[in-house]
């Protein structure tokens, strides 16, 4: 089993610790599962231009030529789960990854990423997680991938003697905690990634599913994807069986996006 990794911090410090925790309670779990650290900054991914190309026609048009992005695609589209860890930089994802999820916003609208099960990891000194945990989360919902769980660590708290030194310090406690997430995170990543059961999705999931089908009635090349996935008539980016209440939302949503959808259309014909 494949597990690929984007990694937003350009060292092997934080983050990359975490990371291998989880690749060794994996390990513990499972026989050979594979971790793919892919360090964004160590790649040549090259600026988004703003084109719209890609939104409008097909990223096979992106302007962006001959960098990495192909090449990591591919690492991501062949693992079984993906995990997105980065430290807080200025209270927001690094630069690398910023860069990077900025090419792959056709994500946004054609979910090739859909159903993939995936985690989120933070890093940080104290501030900013909260923030970072929540645009990650939109990203994972946004390309369709099913947000298994999140861990946000303070660093200068969970690992003893780290340099440099920062106002708070290692934290037994605070360590002890946080270790035992990581292990109910990486026990909950395992099931999931075992299983061949798609989870239900939440209600957050089904709003997100319906404004991203709105996206269909701006773009030509989002409606024809969403027609051939059969997603324009379902529930959600799979077969599930909802509650009612879930059912009932979808609905309303689904009533809301299209009326909205199809005043864009009339006043632009
Ligand atoms: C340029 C830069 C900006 C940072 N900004 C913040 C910040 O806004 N808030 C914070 O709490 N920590 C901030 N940090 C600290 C890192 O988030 C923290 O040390 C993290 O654990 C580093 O993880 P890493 O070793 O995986 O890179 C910043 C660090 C750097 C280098």
């Amino acid at each position: 089993m494949k597990i690929a990794v984007i990694m937003g911090s350009p060292r092997k410090k934080d983050s990359y610790h975490i990371c291998k925790e989880i690749e060794q309670r994996l390990n513990l779990y499972e026989a050979n599962v594979e971790f793919d650290y892919i360090f964004l900054s160590e790649h040549d991914i090259l600026d988004c231009k703003g084109c719209f190309i890609c939104f409008q026609k097909s990223e096979k048009l992106c302007p962006c030529k001959n960098d990495s992005l192909e090449s990591i695609k591919e690492r991501l589209f062949s693992a079984q789960g993906i995990i997105i860890a980065s430290p807080v930089y200025a209270y927001q994802v690094t630069g690398p990854l910023k860069c990077f999820i900025d090419r792959m916003s056709y994500l946004f609208h054609r979910q090739e990423l859909f159903g993939k099960p995936a985690i989120i990891v933070v890093t940080t000194d104290g501030g900013g997680s909260k923030q970072v945990y929540r645009y990650l989360k939109m990203i994972i919902s946004g390309w369709g991938m099913e947000a298994v769980g999140n861990l946000q660590i303070i660093s200068p708290q969970y690992f003893k003697n780290r340099l440099p030194k920062s106002a708070f310090g290692y934290n037994e406690k605070y360590y002890d905690k946080k270790r035992k997430s990581l292990v109910m995170l990486s026990k909950k990543f395992d099931k999931r990634l075992s299983s061949t059961e798609l989870r239900k999705p939440t209600f957050y999931d089904i709003f997100m599913f319906h404004c991203l089908r709105s996206k269909t009635y701006i773009s030509a090349a989002d409606r024809a994807y969403w027609e051939e996935k059969g997603w324009m008539k379902a529930s959600y980016f799979y077969p599930v069986k909802m509650n009612p209440a879930k059912w009932f939302f979808g609905n309303i949503m689904r009533g809301i996006i299209h009326m909205v959808g199809k005043r864009f259309l009339e006043n632009n014909k």
